[in-house]
């Protein structure tokens, strides 16, 4: 049982991230045309609307919320919110944000299921990985209740801890696991499995997502005439 843990919990991560960074790479690379978020907005736009905004609102907090809260190292934040009551926020504000994400998979998934213009149009990853999303975001709301009953905040503290040795390459992750219990574990495994599938599936659109923000600070295109003696405009105003 120790072997497996240290497998799942010491080398499994690494295995997702290679793969999650080097199997972008390879993808943006050779197979760009599929570089897509694979919209199906053109065969139903119905249910769409709440389905897709109530998914993304929830998942995107989550995702800020998990990246930031597991990885900054706890002297930076002491100062200002202990342990318990950070660990009070981030279940308030993680159980909200997980619902509104759970409700809007599980229209997604409802809608994907049930038309059959969307159905025949779904690759067998899009609804593998509507079905883990929807798998990842119900065990995240049960792991709630379980950490009510220790509001200490010293279970966070270690899921951190093993969040921040794992990607400082410490040794000895694992074994802060010891007492999380399998709730938390089979979370942490469907996370680590999501980016481990990431560049096989529609989730590559997420990368342009966060691209995309760079448009804001891009500098502006210049734009020269090919005609002779027209002088170049010095810039376009459009970005
Ligand atoms: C970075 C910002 C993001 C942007 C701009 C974005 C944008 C989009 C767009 C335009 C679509 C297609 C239209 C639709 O079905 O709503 C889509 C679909 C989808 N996105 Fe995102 N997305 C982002 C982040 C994420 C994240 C973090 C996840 C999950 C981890 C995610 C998972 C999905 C899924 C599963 C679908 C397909 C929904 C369906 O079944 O129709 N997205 N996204």
């Amino acid at each position: 049982m120790t072997s497996l843990n240290d497998f799942l919990f010491g080398i499994y991560p690494y295995i997702c991230l290679t793969v999650f960074l080097l199997g972008s790479l390879i993808r943006f690379d050779r197979d760009q045309y599929t570089w897509k978020s694979d919209s199906s907005q053109l065969l139903r736009a119905g249910q769409l609307r709440w389905g897709s905004n109530l998914f993304h609102v929830g998942v995107l907090f989550l995702f800020f919320g998990h990246t930031f809260g597991m990885l900054t190292p706890h002297f930076i934040y002491e100062p200002f919110i202990g342990a318990g009551a950070k660990q009070v926020v981030a279940m308030t504000s993680g159980g909200l944000f997980g619902l509104l994400g759970f409700i809007g998979v599980s229209i997604l998934l409802h809608r994907r299921l049930s038309d059959p213009r969307i159905r025949v149009n779904s690759k067998t990853s899009d609804i593998v990985l509507l079905w883990l999303l929807w798998l990842q975001l119900a065990l995240g709301l049960a792991t709630i209740p379980l950490s009510a009953q220790h509001l200490d905040g010293s279970m966070m503290m270690k899921l951190a801890g093993w969040a921040q040795s794992i990607v400082t390459f410490q040794a000895g992750a694992p074994e802060l696991l010891a007492e999380a219990g399998w709730v938390f574990k089979a979370h942490m495994f469907l996370g680590m499995s999501i980016f481990l599938i990431f560049p096989f599936t529609r989730l590559v659109h997420v990368w342009s997502g966060f691209g995309s923000v760079a448009y804001l600070v891009r500098p502006y295109q210049i734009v020269r005439s090919r005609r002779l003696g027209v002088p170049a405009p010095k810039s376009h105003g459009n970005r």
